[in-house]
């Protein structure tokens, strides 16, 4: 597999982006961090531990792509393994910005949840795919319009535990 982002930049720009995070909080906000599952929680897990700051942590699960599918189809949301958001500062975070269908639901979702405020952060963004306006806060790295795996994102759920970001080769079974 070729190896767009090897896992060393990764870590890198995780401390990065870390830093710029913390500087846009108020000091002493409550703020929690939310993942979104699946692909989000090594990004989660490894960002937390740079933050430097008191944070809880909330998970809530959106999922548009079906199996093997790489359209995006309907969007569900389960947010039944969320803590009480209201009067909290919420940082959204996900593996990669496609679209933007997923995260623009999931902040809507997010602010009727009673939220003060929701900062955004993805891993990744690929360029010239979004069909919904959307500014993430925070960007880890622009990719080019390549379907990737690993460091969390999957392909039919499976190679999320790579530490860097591969992209799939044309002749797996997208
Ligand atoms: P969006 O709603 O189109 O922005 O899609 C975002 C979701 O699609 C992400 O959370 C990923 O789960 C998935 N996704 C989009 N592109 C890729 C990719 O290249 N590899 C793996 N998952 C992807
Ligand atoms: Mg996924």
């Amino acid at each position: 597999m070729d190896v767009l982002i090897p896992a060393d930049a990764i870590q890198e720009r995780v401390r990065n982006l870390a830093e710029e995070i913390r500087e846009s909080f108020p000091p002493g906000a409550p703020i929690t961090v939310i993942g979104v599952l699946t692909g989000s929680i090594i990004f989660l897990t490894d960002l937390i531990r740079q933050l430097n700051l008191p944070l809880r942590i909330g998970l809530i699960q959106a999922s548009s792509y079906r199996g093997q599918a790489t359209v995006p189809g309907k969007l569900y949301i389960h947010d039944e393994m969320l803590p009480d958001v209201r009067g909290r500062h919420l940082l959204l975070l996900d593996d990669i910005l496609d679209t933007g269908q997923t995260l623009t639901r999931v902040v809507d979702h997010l602010r009727e949840c009673g939220a003060v405020s929701v900062r955004t952060c993805v891993l990744l963004r690929k360029i010239g795919r979004q069909s919904v306006p959307f500014e993430p806060d925070f960007c880890g790295f622009p990719i080019p319009d390549k379907f990737v795996v690993g460091y969390g994102l999957d392909f039919n759920d499976d190679y999320r535990h790579l530490p860097f970001i591969g992209i799939l080769p044309d002749d797996t079974n997208v």
